[in-house]
């Protein structure tokens, strides 16, 4: 009896210690968000072990994992219809809000999910619930696209996915059949997907063919940047849950097929030293200490290394490419996008990357709205349904979809 009280108060000390993380209190409910990390931790841990045992990739373990605990479609709208198809051999999840006889045509919104270019699918029960609550109070068609992964597919193949599926559903008779309304089409991600996005976006601006097919595009808290670690939300949130600023750059890395070897000098900047001919250009379109208000600043200070390692770039040229990184892009090609709209949380180490995107845009001219969450977390906005239930997950939903109703 004694000896089994003592395995079992040594039991929960251990499962405290493992889930306890300091968090600041204004986070939404940070004891949830402290589970909810430690489950995303430890299947990171598995998924390392099964790496370390050759039996396979752990990004494909970890997918696995994520797509079990994503799998039971819980969520069903009896006025959406769901079909799974292809876009030009690009999978795609179709969500259809119902016809309304005032209304023929439908507004719609190409989505592109989350998950460091590597993990999620848009067929896991968070983004079927997105999108089928999206389709529902939008009245719209929303497109999920499936496009492949890492370790499958590297850099730009996840941007050749999205733009196929894309160029594919903005044929005039596909969307005919579709009863979408040409001049009412956005397009939008989050995370990796809100990179996706930013990037297709791009590429759509600078084609004649494409131009003024997206009426928005809305981003949300996006990936935009691989040159600097150390922006005051990558050094504030260091070690804040869904992701790390060490997981952030292992993302990266991974999306390159780059070597992991680079990690540790990234994240001090090495890979952008003031010897490192290649990047000195592009710094100033990053240079936070005039992008960012100092109430965001704060006291923290720029890391700039005089000397790095002028090998990373040259071994991953990809790093200062603007498809890749969308807030490098130049002016001219930032003055053609769509309106936007940004959402950021503080609570991220991305928090940053969006509010610079929306810095630049503005000065470029482009309208945006920057929709920012004092106590969201990277990746809230899929955390709407328990047992991942968070007030500040319903809230970022309601917000972007009023945005979307008003803008699209
Ligand atoms: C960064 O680069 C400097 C100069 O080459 C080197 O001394 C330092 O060890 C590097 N830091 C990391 C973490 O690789
Ligand atoms: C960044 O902006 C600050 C303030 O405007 C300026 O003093 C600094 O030279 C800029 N740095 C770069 C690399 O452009
Ligand atoms: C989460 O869902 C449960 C069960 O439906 C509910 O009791 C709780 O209030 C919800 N929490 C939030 C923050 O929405």
């Amino acid at each position: 009896m004694r000896s089994s009280s003592v395995v079992l108060i040594a039991l929960v000390a251990l499962a405290a210690y493992y889930i306890y993380i300091p968090l600041p209190s204004s986070v939404s409910e940070p004891w949830k968000l402290m589970l909810l990390d430690a489950t995303f931790r430890g299947a990171q841990q598995v998924s390392n072990l099964i790496h370390c045992l050759g039996l396979s990739h752990h990004l494909l373990a970890l997918n696995f994992i994520i797509l079990s605990f994503g799998k039971k479609s819980a969520w069903s709208s009896a006025r959406v219809k769901v079909t799974d198809t292809d876009f030009d051999s690009v999978e795609v999840r179709v969500f259809e809000g119902s016809p309304k006889p005032e209304e023929p045509l439908k507004r719609s919104v190409v989505y592109i999910h989350g998950g460091g270019w590597a993990l999620g699918s848009a067929k896991i029960k968070y983004y079927d619930e997105l999108c089928t609550v999206m389709a529902e109070e939008l009245n719209a068609v929303i497109v999920s696209i499936e496009y492949r992964l890492v370790p499958e597919v590297y850099f730009p193949a996840q941007i050749h996915d999205v733009v196929r599926a894309t160029k594919y559903f903005l044929q005039p008779e596909v969307l005919q059949k579709y009863s979408v309304d040409p001049g009412r089409i956005g397009i939008s991600g989050d995370s990796a997907g809100g990179n996706l996005a930013a990037a297709v976006s791009q590429q759509f601006s600078q084609d004649a063919n494409l131009k003024n097919k997206l009426k928005v595009q809305a981003l949300i808290y996006p990936v935009l940047q691989a040159l600097d670690f150390n922006t005051p939300s990558y050094q504030q949130n260091v070690n804040t849950p869904i992701v790390s600023r060490h997981t952030m750059v292992k993302y990266w890395v991974d999306y390159f097929k780059g070597n992991h070897d680079f990690v540790q000098a990234m994240i001090v900047n090495n890979h952008t030293s003031l010897d490192v001919g290649e990047a000195a250009a592009l710094r100033a379109r990053l240079n936070w200490t005039s992008l960012l208000p100092t109430s965001i600043t704060k006291n923290y200070k720029p890391v700039v290394q005089t000397t790095g390692n002028a090998r990373i770039v040259r071994e991953i040229p990809q790093l200062l490419d603007a498809r890749s990184a969308p807030l490098i892009a130049a002016q001219e090609v930032l003055q053609h996008l769509p309106k936007t709209y940004i959402l950021t949380c503080e609570h991220d180490v991305l928090r940053d990357d969006g509010i610079m995107y929306a810095k630049r845009l503005e000065s470029a001219g482009v309208k945006v709205t920057l929709d920012h969450f004092e106590d969201g977390f990277h990746g809230c906005m899929i955390f709407t349904s328990w047992p991942t239930n968070f007030s500040v997950g319903l809230r970022t939903r309601n917000s972007y979809i009023k945005w979307l109703d008003q803008n699209l």
